[in-house]
């Protein structure tokens, strides 16, 4: 596995390995789990070159947030790839990604998605995530990139940007990775005590018993998300948000027969928990 710091020594070692087939792109930042594997799993399996990229991107972390302390493990992240089959790391600085400084910087921003749900809560992050994420786009112009299901909202944000720019990538969206009480892995579950650690599967618990009530017919959405908000709020979890919404859109749900998804975001000591399911409604 070749290491690139810069964005001419990944151009220089994929300017070789192109025109053997298709390049997939895995953007990380870092520490990694095996939600993360799941993702150069599937890049591997599809893809004749895989590049990962590990990058701490300070524009999408808020004032307050934990940029300084995102547990940083890029030997031990670097091994993990290398072991299952990523070709090239590309591992840059922060000046290499934003040369004009984190002020100067051109923004990409998705109108309307990015406001919604987590963007609420966190004003400016999916303009950072949309922004880094054409950076590294452009940086490797991959055929496909990979993102976990499990931020649904970024993916589409994601998906959005990808299609209003006319990117050529694809973008692909692989399943969530749990643990075995249900727990979606995260890099940030690591800041759960251990009685937090017990509690935090309820998120996903509560997500299922609203996915139950919809296949048996419920469509008080409101009334789910309320009753899910409640539940949350009772385990000692403080609530951002319970939604059930259009899976492609993230608009309020409307009698019109189009994939739903209900997700959920709330904080648990210093964590702040993100899930979502889809939901079945045929
Ligand atoms: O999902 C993440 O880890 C990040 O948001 C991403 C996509 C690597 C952009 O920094």
């Amino acid at each position: 596995m070749l290491v690139a710091r810069t964005i001419h020594a990944l151009r220089t070692a994929l300017a070789e390995k192109r025109s053997a087939g298709r390049v997939g792109l895995v953007p990380t930042m870092g520490n990694l789990h095996d939600g993360h594997l799941a993702l150069v799993t599937a890049a591997a399996d599809e893809c004749r070159t895989t590049v990962a990229s590990i990058f701490v991107n300070p524009l999408q972390f808020g004032a307050g947030e934990d940029f300084e302390d995102y547990p940083r493990t890029f030997d031990a992240d670097a091994a993990q790839l290398e072991r299952h089959g990523v070709d090239i790391l590309f591992a840059p600085g922060v000046d290499e990604v934003y040369p004009d400084g984190r002020a100067d910087t051109v923004v990409v921003a998705v109108p309307g998605l990015s406001g919604l749900l987590c963007g609420a809560d966190r004003p400016g992050h999916f303009d950072g995530v949309a922004t880094v994420v054409t950076k590294l786009l452009n940086m490797v112009t991959p055929d496909r990139a990979y993102f976990g299901e499990k931020d649904w909202q970024q993916l589409v944000v994601i998906r959005t940007m990808a299609r209003a720019l006319n990117m050529t990538t694809d973008i692909i969206g692989v399943p969530t990775v749990r643990a075995a009480d249900g727990l979606a892995l995260s890099s940030r579950n690591q800041y759960l005590s251990q009685d937090e650690r017990r509690v935090a599967a309820q998120l996903h618990r509560t997500l299922i018993d609203i996915r139950e009530a919809v296949a048996s017919g419920e469509r008080d959405f409101s009334a789910l998300e309320n009753q899910g908000c409640s539940a949350l709020a009772s385990a000692g979890f403080e609530v951002d948000y319970v939604a059930v919404r259009d899976a492609e859109t993230l608009a309020e749900p409307r009698d019109d027969g189009r994939a739903l998804r209900v997700l959920a975001a709330a904080r648990l000591g210093r964590a702040r928990l993100i899930d979502n399911l889809r939901l079945v409604t045929g």
